[in-house]
C-alpha cells in the first residue's frame, strides 16, 4: 500500500483538488474574454486543439516530476538534477512566478468578494448602465477596499492551507468543485432560456476562421497554458501529492477536461445574456463586472443570480489562490523547515505586501509606472509572457533531453505495473511538439 499520511487520500480527491487549481478566474473572467475579442467559435476550437497537444503532456510532465521527486519545486529540482544543482534555478524561478502570480490574482479575487457583497446588498440593482461602470471604476479605483477585499481573500486562503493537504486543500476542493458546477449549470439554464440566446450560442460555437488571426492563434495557445496553471511548478506541487497508483494519463486528462468544460460552461453563460441584452461580446476584461451586472439589471431575479454568479466566481478563484499559496508554504515547510501555519502566515503577509502595490495600480498607483506598465500589468505581463513560457521550456528540456527516458517511462507506468500507453506519442510531443510551441510564444511574446 502507499504511504498516504502525505498527500491526496483518492484519485477523485487529486483530481477534484488540482481541477480546482486550474479552474479560476482564467476560465470565468480570462478565457470569455478572450474568445470575445478574437471572434467566437474558431477561437474555441483552437484552444482545444492546443489543450490536448500541448496541455495535457505539460501536464503529465509536471505530475512525473512531482510525483517522483516527492519534493516541492526547488527539491524536486535538486533531487531530480542530480549532481547539475544549476536546475535548482528553475524551482527557484516557480517560486518567484508563485509569489507574483498570486499577488495580481488575489487583487481580482478580491473583486469578486466585493461583488458578492454588492450583489447581497443590493447596491446593483436597477442601476443605469452608466451607473454601474462608475460602480467599478469608483471601487477599482479606490485607495483601501481593494486593500482589505485582498487581504480578506489572502486570509481565507491561509485558513485552508494552514488546515493541510489532505483536511485543507482535498476536503475543500471536493465540498467547493461541485458546488462550482451546480451554480454554472444553474447560470446556464438561466442563460438558455433567455429569448435570443441562439445568437450567442452561434456565437460561441460556430466556427468562422475568417476571423481568426496569427496573434488570435497565440493568445488560444497562452490562455490553455494559463487555464491549466502550467509552468511554474503548481503541477509539481500537487504532482507530489498523487498517490503512487494513480495514473497520470487519466489524471491529467481529467483535469485538463473538468478546465475545458468549466471554459465552455462559463461561455454559454456569459454569451448567449450578452446577446439578448444587445451588449458587446467583445467587452475585455470589463466584460464580467460591468457588461455581466447590466445584463443581471435586466433579466427578473437578476439580482439573485448576480449572487450566484459572483460566489461562483469567487469559488473558482479559492481554489486557485489554495493551489498558488501551496506553492509557497511547501517549500518553505520542506527546504527551511518552517511549521505549516507560521509558513502560511508569512508566505501571506510577503504577498500581501507586494500585492498591495497591484491592488492600488488603478487608484492610487496609477502613474507609478515602471517599463510603462502599472504593477499589476506588470506582474500579469512578466508571468504570463515570459515565467510561465520560460519556465515550461526548460522543464521540458529537463525531462524530455536531460533525464533518463527510462526513469519517465517507469514514472508513467506505475513502477512498470500498467502498461504506458500511448508514451510514445507523449514523449514525442515532450521532446519537439512542446519546445517548438514554447519558443514560439516566447518569441511573439517579446516581440508582440
Ligand atoms: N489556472 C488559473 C486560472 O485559470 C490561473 C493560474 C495560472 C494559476 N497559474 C497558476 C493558478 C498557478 C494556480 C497556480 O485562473
Amino acid at each position: 500500500m502507499t504511504d498516504n499520511s502525505r498527500g491526496f487520500t483518492s484519485s477523485i480527491g487529486a483530481i477534484l483538488a488540482a481541477a480546482g487549481g486550474a479552474v479560476g478566474l482564467g476560465n470565468i473572467w480570462r478565457f470569455p474574454y478572450m474568445l470575445g475579442q478574437n471572434g467566437g467559435g474558431a477561437f474555441l476550437l483552437i484552444y482545444v486543439f492546443f489543450v490536448i497537444m500541448i496541455g495535457i503532456p505539460l501536464m503529465m510532465t509536471e505530475f512525473v516530476i512531482g510525483r517522483r521527486s516527492q519534493s516541492n519545486v526547488v527539491g524536486a529540482y535538486r533531487t531530480m538534477g542530480g549532481k547539475h544543482k544549476g536546475w535548482m534555478a528553475l524551482g527557484v524561478l516557480g517560486i518567484v512566478a508563485a509569489l507574483l502570480i498570486y499577488a495580481f490574482y488575489s487583487v481580482v479575487a478580491g473583486w469578486t468578494l466585493n461583488y458578492v457583497v454588492l450583489s447581497c446588498s443590493g447596491q446593483l440593482n436597477g442601476l443605469a448602465p452608466d451607473a454601474v461602470s462608475q460602480t467599478f471604476s469608483d471601487f477599482s479605483q479606490g485607495s483601501y477596499l481593494p486593500l482589505i477585499y485582498q487581504f480578506a481573500f489572502l486570509a481565507l486562503t491561509g485558513l485552508v492551507i494552514t488546515m493541510g493537504v489532505q483536511k485543507g486543500i482535498e476536503k475543500v476542493s471536493k465540498v467547493l468543485m461541485p458546488i462550482l458546477f451546480i451554480l454554472l449549470l444553474v447560470m446556464c439554464v438561466r442563460s438558455l432560456t433567455l429569448s435570443g440566446a441562439s445568437q450567442g450560442l452561434n456565437f460561441l460555437f460556430k466556427p468562422d476562421f475568417g476571423k481568426i488571426t496569427g496573434k488570435g492563434v497565440l493568445e488560444a495557445l497562452g490562455q490553455s497554458f494559463f487555464s491549466l496553471s502550467l509552468g511554474m511548478g503548481a503541477m509539481i506541487t500537487y504532482g507530489t501529492y498523487i498517490r503512487k497508483e494513480d495514473k497520470l494519463l487519466k489524471t491529467s486528462t481529467w483535469i485538463a477536461v473538468c478546465d475545458s468544460l468549466v471554459a465552455i460552461l462559463a461561455g454559454i453563460v456569459i454569451f448567449p445574456a450578452v446577446f439578448a441584452f444587445g451588449m458587446d461580446p467583445a467587452g475585455g476584461p470589463e466584460l464580467v463586472y460591468i457588461v455581466l451586472p447590466n445584463v443581471f439589471n435586466s433579466m427578473p431575479f437578476g439580482n439573485i443570480f448576480s449572487i450566484v454568479f459572483f460566489v461562483l466566481l469567487g469559488i473558482a478563484a479559492l481554489t486557485s489562490t489554495i493551489s498558488l499559496l501551496e506553492i509557497l508554504v511547501a517549500f518553505a515547510v520542506e527546504e527551511l523547515h518552517w511549521k505549516r501555519g507560521a509558513a502560511s502566515v508569512v508566505a501571506s503577509l510577503m504577498v500581501f505586501a507586494i500585492g498591495a502595490f497591484c491592488a492600488l495600480s488603478f487608484g492610487p498607483l496609477k502613474e507609478f509606472t515602471i517599463f510603462g506598465k502599472t504593477v499589476f500589468d506588470l506582474f500579469d505581463m512578466l508571468t504570463a509572457s515570459y515565467i510561465m513560457p520560460i519556465g515550461a521550456l526548460l522543464m521540458v528540456i529537463f525531462l524530455g533531453w536531460f533525464y533518463p527516458k527510462a526513469g519517465v517511462r517507469d514514472e508513467l507506468s506505475n513502477g512498470g505495473t500498467l502498461k504506458a500507453r500511448f508514451f510514445g506519442i507523449y514523449y514525442f510531443l515532450l521532446r519537439y511538439v512542446a519546445p517548438i510551441a514554447l519558443i514560439i510564444i516566447l518569441i511573439y511574446g517579446i516581440i508582440g
